[in-house]
């Protein structure tokens, strides 16, 4: 359904599919504006469930809870990818979508994913798909050595992934995956990691945050810092890339991608993520506007807020890890005065789960990654 044409003022009720931490932020930054959210999420004391004005506790394809969610939402978003894709489209026929269906399937399968990038000029690193035994050779022919077989679909955190030196690695991995479709992807030799989240709205706006940059340990973000160390033309070329994406597939919400940068200095696309995404959670404490405010208005066809940067920051994820052997000692990271700490409220922290986030503000780059490093020493003083 095509959204009004008038924007949704505060008051109305907005829709989130799924719970977690990015729903969270939803909600809070939703209501805040004086907006009504209601949660669609299988967990009943899921994080953002716990903040919801209406909660819908039911799996994200069950047919009332969606059938509920047309009822009770004037606009309906998600914050995460793998939204079941005939459910978002039968509740995209009652009441608008935003992001729109067809963005959430791209992101759902890196095959459509790296196929679409190109198709609008950007450079996914040199990959191919294997969707048997037979597709290897030549997918190790177009990628070359070392490489890295991904799972085409539902991963996360660097899940279902595998580098591999040779071609039988390759077999061996595609083995190990349970011959799920998968794709083999060179492996970039890494200068920078980095990130930009933009959102667009249904006028075909565009605002994009400043450029991060990111440190993975393990296949998960660690560290995002802005203002990032890399050449102002090296950024330029990483948002114009991000807004022909975004304009290309006709993007509405707000929209988080990831690019490599190696050694010769050249982008490549990594992936998009159709909500708020992690490497942006330092615009909570660091810009004027925050992702989350952003993925309200751009639902709700308002104007974007600015996305200028007040302060140089680094974000440290917070990991299950830093609760073992014991709980961090709160009281201690609270005592630095510009470590801003964001916990999700998850009952259970387990190793490799983000239970938070701390925005290291200072005055550099170089000292607001001193600071993160400092916080880390607070968690996990062993
Ligand atoms: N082709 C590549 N060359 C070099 N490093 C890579 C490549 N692909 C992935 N990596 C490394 O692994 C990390 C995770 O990869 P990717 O972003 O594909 O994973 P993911 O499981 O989708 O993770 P998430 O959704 O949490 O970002 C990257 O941020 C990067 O550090
Ligand atoms: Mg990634």
């Amino acid at each position: 359904m095509k959204p009004s044409a008038t924007p949704l003022q505060p008051g109305a009720t907005l829709g989130m599919i799924g719970g977690g931490q990015l729903g969270r932020y939803f909600v809070i930054a939703a209501r805040k504006l004086g907006y009504e959210v209601a949660v669609l999420d299988p967990a009943a004391n899921a994080p953002a469930m716990q903040l919801a004005s209406h909660k819908v506790v039911a799996a994200y394809d069950d047919a009332e809870a969606l059938q509920r969610m047309a009822e009770l939402c004037d606009v309906v978003t998600i914050e995460f990818e793998n939204v079941p894709y005939q459910g978002l489209a039968r509740l995209a026929e009652r009441v608008p979508v935003a992001p729109s269906p067809e963005c959430a399937r791209i992101a759902q399968d890196r095959r459509l994913e790296k196929n679409t990038a190109l198709s609008f000029g950007l450079t996914p690193a040199p990959f191919a798909a294997i969707e048997s035994d037979d597709d290897i050779a030549a997918a190790v022919a177009t990628t070359g050595l070392p490489a890295i077989i991904k799972t085409a679909t539902l991963g996360y955190d660097g899940k279902g992934q595998v580098v591999c030196e040779d071609e039988a690695a390759v077999r061996q991995a595609f083995e190990s995956l349970n011959g799920v479709a998968c794709v083999l992807e060179q492996r970039i030799q890494l200068d920078k990691e980095v990130s930009v989240v933009l959102c667009r709205g249904f006028d075909g706006q565009v605002a994009c945050f400043p450029v991060g940059e990111n440190v993975h340990v393990n296949g998960v973000l660690d560290l995002s810092t802005v203002p990032a160390s890399v050449d102002e033309s090296l950024k330029q070329q990483v948002i114009e890339q991000a807004v022909k994406l975004a304009q290309g597939i006709d993007y509405v919400g707000v929209l988080g991608l990831e690019f490599f940068i190696d050694t010769q200095g050249r982008v490549f696309f990594n992936e998009m993520a159709p909500r708020p995404h992690n490497s942006g959670h330092y615009t909570l404490d660091a810009t004027v506007t925050c992702q989350f405010e952003q993925q309200v208005r751009m639902v709700c066809g308002l104007a974007s807020g600015s996305t200028e940067l007040l302060t140089p920051v680094t974000m440290l994820n917070v990991l299950g890890d830093s609760w073992f052997p014991e709980a961090p000692d709160w009281a201690k990271v609270l005592a630095e005065p510009c470590a801003r700490l964001h916990l999700y409220g998850k009952a259970e922290a387990r190793s490799g789960r983000k239970m938070g986030h701390i925005n290291c503000l200072s005055d550099s780059a170089e000292s607001a990654l001193a600071l993160a490093e400092r916080s880390r020493q607070l968690l996990n003083p062993r």
